[in-house]
C-alpha cells in the first residue's frame, strides 16, 4: 500500500470520512450530505458519529461508488484513532479496492496522522498463518494499492513525515505480534536470537548471541537454572545495542569514566532495556494449571517489546545509546529440571533460594539486570516482563504495573503511557515488603510466604539485582502482552511496549 499524502480532491471512488461527535458534527454532515446528493436532515439521523460506528453510502453520484462515515466518537484520545481505524480497516479491508480516499481535511483530524496511518497498517495483520488456506494479503495491502490521505496545504509537510512513522511502527509491531503469537513449537530462544540478528542487519544494530555454554562461561546461572527442563531448546542470552550515528563522533564517556558530578551531555544518555524472554512457561516442576496454559507462549511479550523498540528506534534512527537485554529460555519439567528448593547461584554472584519454579522470570531478570548494570552502566534502565498474575489481578487488562525507584522516570513513563494509550499505573516499591523475600538459607528467596502482594515482591527481588541503581523501572505486563481485540476469538498478542519505548525514547 502507498500512502499519498495531497492537499487536492482524490480521484478516488470510494472515499472515507472520519468524524467526530463534537460541535461541528452536524456542519460537516451537510457539507458531506451535498458533495453526495443527499438531505443533510437524513444524514445527521441516521449517523451520530459514535466510536467505531460506520455508515456506507453507496453510488449516491456520479463518480463516486462509496463513502463511509467513520465515528470516533467524543473527544477521542490520541489511541482512540489507532484503535478506529485499526477495527475499521481490518473490518473491511477485503471489501475495500485498490484506490481510497480519506479526508482528514474535513474535520480538521490532520494532527493524528501518524495514529491514523498507524492503525490502517495495523489491520493487516492476521493471526491465521498456520491455517492450511490461509488467505493472503487482503488486496487493500497490496502494493498496487494507493491510500490518498486528503489534509489542508498547511499540513502536506507534517503529514508526509508523521504518516512514515506511524507505517514504520506499524511494521514492527506486527512483526513483535507474529512474534509473541508464535506456538511454543515455532518459537523457542533460539529464534529470538535470530530475530534479533535479522532485525540487526537490517536496521544497523549490534547483536550479540550467548549460546548455553557462554552463557556458563559468563555465570549467567539463573538464566541456565531456569533452562535446565529445556535440553532441545537450550537458553540464549541476547545482547543488543544501538548507538545512533549521529552520536558516534561525540566523546561518551566509557565504563570506569564517569563522574556523576560531570553530567552527560544529554543525548550521550545510555538507556537500557531488559526483557523476559519465556517462550513458554510451563511453571516447571510447579506446574501450571492447564486451562490458559496455551497463552503462555506469549511469555516472551517482555522480550518482544524490547525487540521491537530497538528495531524501531533504529529504523527511524533517534539519536540515542540503546542497550537490549533478552535472557531467553523455556520453563519446562524434566528429569533435569530446576526443583523447588534448590540454591541457585546468578551472574551477580547472590545466591536465590527458589520456593516456587513458576516464579522463573524474576530467576533470569535478575541475571539480565545484573548484567546490563554491570556491563553498561546505563543512566537507566527498564525492564518489562510478564511476571505476576499478582498484577492482572491488581489492575486487571487496562494497564501494566509501573514500579521505580525514581519518581522523575516513574513521572515520565505515566506520561508516556496516557499519551500512547499504553498505559501504565505505579505500585508502590516501598521497603515495607522487602522482607518478605528473605530467605532462611540464601541471600533471597524467589517467592514470599505471604499470597499478597505478588507484583510487588517479585520488583522488590528484582530491585535485589540492580545494584543499587537509582533510576530504574519495572514494567509487568502480564496483563497487557496478550489480550482482546478484533484479530482474534481468543487473546492474541498487542505488541504492548513496543510505541510506549519508542515513545518515551523520542520525546526524553
Ligand atoms: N508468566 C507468569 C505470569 C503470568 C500470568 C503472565 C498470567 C501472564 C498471564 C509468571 O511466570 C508466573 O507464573 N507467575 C506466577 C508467580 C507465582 C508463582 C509467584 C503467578 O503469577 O502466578
Ligand atoms: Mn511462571
Ligand atoms: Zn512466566
Amino acid at each position: 500500500m502507498k500512502i499519498n499524502i495531497t492537499a487536492n480532491n482524490t480521484a478516488a471512488k470510494t472515499i472515507i470520512f472520519p468524524l467526530v461527535d463534537n460541535e461541528k458534527l452536524a456542519e460537516n454532515l451537510s457539507k458531506i450530505a451535498k458533495h453526495v446528493g443527499l438531505s443533510a436532515e437524513t444524514l445527521q439521523q441516521d449517523f451520530k458519529a459514535g466510536k467505531k460506528e460506520t455508515l456506507t453510502l453507496y453510488g449516491a453520484i456520479e463518480g463516486l461508488e462509496k463513502v463511509y462515515l467513520l465515528g470516533l466518537g467524543k473527544a477521542p484520545k490520541t489511541i482512540d484513532f489507532v484503535k478506529v481505524f485499526r477495527s475499521f480497516f481490518y473490518n473491511s479491508k477485503k471489501k475495500l479496492p485498490n484506490n481510497v480516499g480519506l479526508k482528514l481535511k474535513l474535520a480538521g483530524l490532520e494532527a493524528y496522522t501518524e495514529q491514523i496511518v498507524n492503525g490502517i497498517c495495523l489491520a493487516e495483520y492476521e493471526v491465521g498463518i498456520y491455517k492450511t488456506d490461509a488467505k493472503k494479503t487482503a488486496e487493500f495491502f497490496s502494493e498496487e494499492t494507493v491510500l490518498e490521505i486528503q489534509v489542508a496545504e498547511n499540513y502536506i509537510e507534517s503529514a508526509k513525515k508523521t504518516a512514515k512513522i506511524g507505517q514504520a511502527t506499524a511494521e514492527t509491531q506486527a512483526r513483535i505480534m507474529a512474534l509473541v503469537d508464535a506456538p511454543a513449537n515455532y518459537k523457542y530462544p533460539q529464534k529470538l536470537a535470530e530475530f534479533a540478528i535479522e532485525s540487526g542487519q537490517k536496521y544497523g544494530f549490534d547483536v550479540k548471541v550467548y549460546d548455553e555454554k557462554q552463557c556458563l562461561e559468563l555465570g549467567l546461572h539463573a538464566l541456565l537454572a531456569v533452562g535446565r527442563g529445556s535440553t532441545e531448546n537450550p537458553a540464549r542470552f541476547i545482547v543488543m545495542e544501538y548507538l545512533s550515528t549521529s552520536l558516534e563522533n561525540q566523546p561518551t564517556a566509557t565504563l570506569g569514566e564517569r563522574s556523576s558530578d560531570l553530567p552527560l551531555p544529554e543525548q550521550s544518555r545510555r538507556i537500557g532495556l531488559v526483557g523476559k524472554g519465556v517462550t513458554f512457561d510451563t511453571g516447571g516442576i510447579s506446574i501450571k494449571g492447564s486451562a490458559s496454559m496455551s497463552y503462555m507462549k506469549s511469555d516472551m511479550g517482555g522480550a518482544g517489546a524490547v525487540l521491537g523498540a530497538m528495531e524501531l528506534v533504529a529504523k527511524l534512527k533517534l539519536p540515542v545509546h540503546l542497550i537490549g537485554v533478552i535472557p531467553s529460555t523455556e520453563n519446562c519439567v524434566d528429569g533435569n529440571a530446576l526443583k523447588p528448593s534448590e540454591v541457585i547461584s546468578s551472574y551477580s554472584g547472590k545466591t536465590i533460594e527458589v520456593i516456587d519454579t513458576d516464579a522463573e522470570g524474576r530467576l533470569i531478570l535478575a541475571d539480565g539486570l545484573s548484567y546490563i548494570k554491570k556491563n553498561f552502566e546505563p543512566d537507566v534502565i527498564i525492564d518489562l516482563a510478564t511476571l505476576t498474575g499478582n498484577c492482572i489481578a491488581a489492575l486487571g487488562y487496562a494497564a501494566a504495573g509501573l514500579l521505580s525507584n525514581n519518581d522523575e522516570l516513574a513521572n515520565q513513563l505515566l506520561e508516556i503511557g496516557q499519551e500512547t494509550g499504553e498505559k501504565l499505573w505505579r505500585l508502590p516499591l516501598w521497603d515495607d515488603y522487602k522482607d518478605m523475600m528473605n530467605s532462611d538459607v540464601a541471600d533471597i528467596k524467589n517467592l514470599s510466604a505471604a499470597p499478597v502482594a505478588g507484583a510487588i515482591t517479585a520488583a522488590k527481588f528484582l530491585e535485589f539485582f540492580i545494584d543499587g541503581h537509582t533510576n530504574w523501572a519495572h514494567l509487568d505486563i502480564a496483563g497487557l502482552a496478550f489480550g482482546d481485540s478484533e484479530f482474534a476469538k481468543m487473546k492474541s498478542a498487542t505488541a504492548y511496549g513496543v510505541n510506549l519505548l519508542t515513545a518515551f525514547l523520542r520525546k526524553y
